[in-house]
């Protein structure tokens, strides 16, 4: 069944677990994360991103995932809109059935330019009375995503600040967050405390102090009842891009969030993950991989299925490690 965000993340508060977001672009991502939750017993967060819309059309995307909720009727779905730029965007996808939707006012219109905290307290607020209205949940955003180590957002095409930004911003406040939430009524909060978006997140192996763990603790302890959201949350598995390296493909040195440290900030308020880059490098070390052991094969579900199984065994092993598994 459908159901909205602040129902399942109260639910994930009460129980100490956290969800994993999956970014949903194509037929293959969605069963691929149905069929993890199914086989874990976990509840599902699928988010389609503006550039998910733009690829399959916000239709094909809604009844994709209506197709989810169809198949799998005893996994409970949150249908979020990841990213919103705007509330004239955020009123599109409530109108259009999501049951959860992103106002990202840390950043412009243009997804790149960071705000001022009053522009962002004033789309936000205005998206949350639409959206209550609506039963529909409401996650803003609150300091600006970035790498610690480098400083930058990351995504080069997406969502992101442009230029290096300095350690004021890429740490949100713990005293603003709980004013961001007063004035806002937000049900989720999005905080920058060292992850970025993409695969590019740090150029050096970790060694367990990726993430502000203290700062994750900090806005924890001051808004308890707001459920944090990490974005920029994949692990950039090493397994994965020596098989896309093996198969002809060309991705430099490159590490993201351990598993660990999420554990860690689930341990402290942090209820959804999201995750986007991990799925595809799966799918294309997939890919890779199937096309260069079997050069005469021209079917594409012979490849994409390969595809589905590698997304799914990295959706499992999500659910597992985040408490969300037995859930359902
Ligand atoms: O917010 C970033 C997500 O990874 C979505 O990226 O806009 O390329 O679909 P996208
Ligand atoms: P990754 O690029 O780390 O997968 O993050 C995805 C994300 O935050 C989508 O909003
Ligand atoms: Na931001
Ligand atoms: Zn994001």
């Amino acid at each position: 069944a459908l159901i909205s965000m602040r129902q399942l993340l109260d639910h994930a508060a009460e129980h100490g677990y956290g969800v994993p977001a999956f970014n949903v672009n194509n037929l293959e991502q969605m069963r691929a994360i149905m069929e993890a939750a199914d086989r874990t017993d976990s509840p599902v967060i699928v988010q389609a991103s503006a550039g998910a819309r733009k690829y399959a059309g916000a239709p094909f995307l809604r009844h994709l995932i209506l197709a989810a909720v169809e198949e799998f009727p005893h996994i409970p779905v949150v249908m979020h809109q990841d990213h919103g730029t705007s509330p004239a965007v955020c009123q599109r996808s409530i109108q259009l059935g999501f049951s959860s939707v992103m106002m990202d006012g840390s950043l412009g219109e243009d997804g790149k330019t960071p705000t001022s905290y009053d522009y962002n307290v004033d789309v936000t607020r205005r998206t949350v009375e639409m959206a209550h209205a609506c039963g529909v949940s409401v996650e803003g955003e609150l300091g600006c995503l970035g790498s610690l180590e480098t400083g930058m957002a990351g995504e080069e095409d997406g969502i992101g600040a442009e230029g290096k930004l300095d350690m004021e911003q890429l740490l949100t406040d713990p005293e603003e967050a709980a004013d961001f939430v007063k004035a806002t009524g937000v049900d989720a909060l999005a905080i920058a405390i060292g992850t970025s978006h993409g695969a590019y997140k740090f150029t050096r192996p970790p060694t367990g102090d990726t993430l502000s763990i203290q700062r994750i603790k900090e806005i924890h302890a001051r808004i308890p009842d707001t459920h944090l959201v990490m974005h920029g949350s994949s692990s950039v598995p090493q397994e994965w891009l020596e098989v896309i390296n093996a198969h002809g493909g060309e991705i430099p040195e490159t590490y993201g969030v351990p598993v660990e440290e999420i554990i860690e900030g689930i341990k402290h308020g942090v209820r959804k993950v999201n995750i986007d880059t991990d799925l595809r490098l799966a799918s294309t070390g997939a890919v890779r991989r199937f096309l260069a052991e079997n050069p005469s094969e021209f079917d594409p579900r012979k490849f994409l299925k390969e595809t589905v199984s590698a997304m799914r065994e990295l959706c499992i092993a999500r659910y597992e490690a985040f408490g969300t598994a037995g859930n359902a």
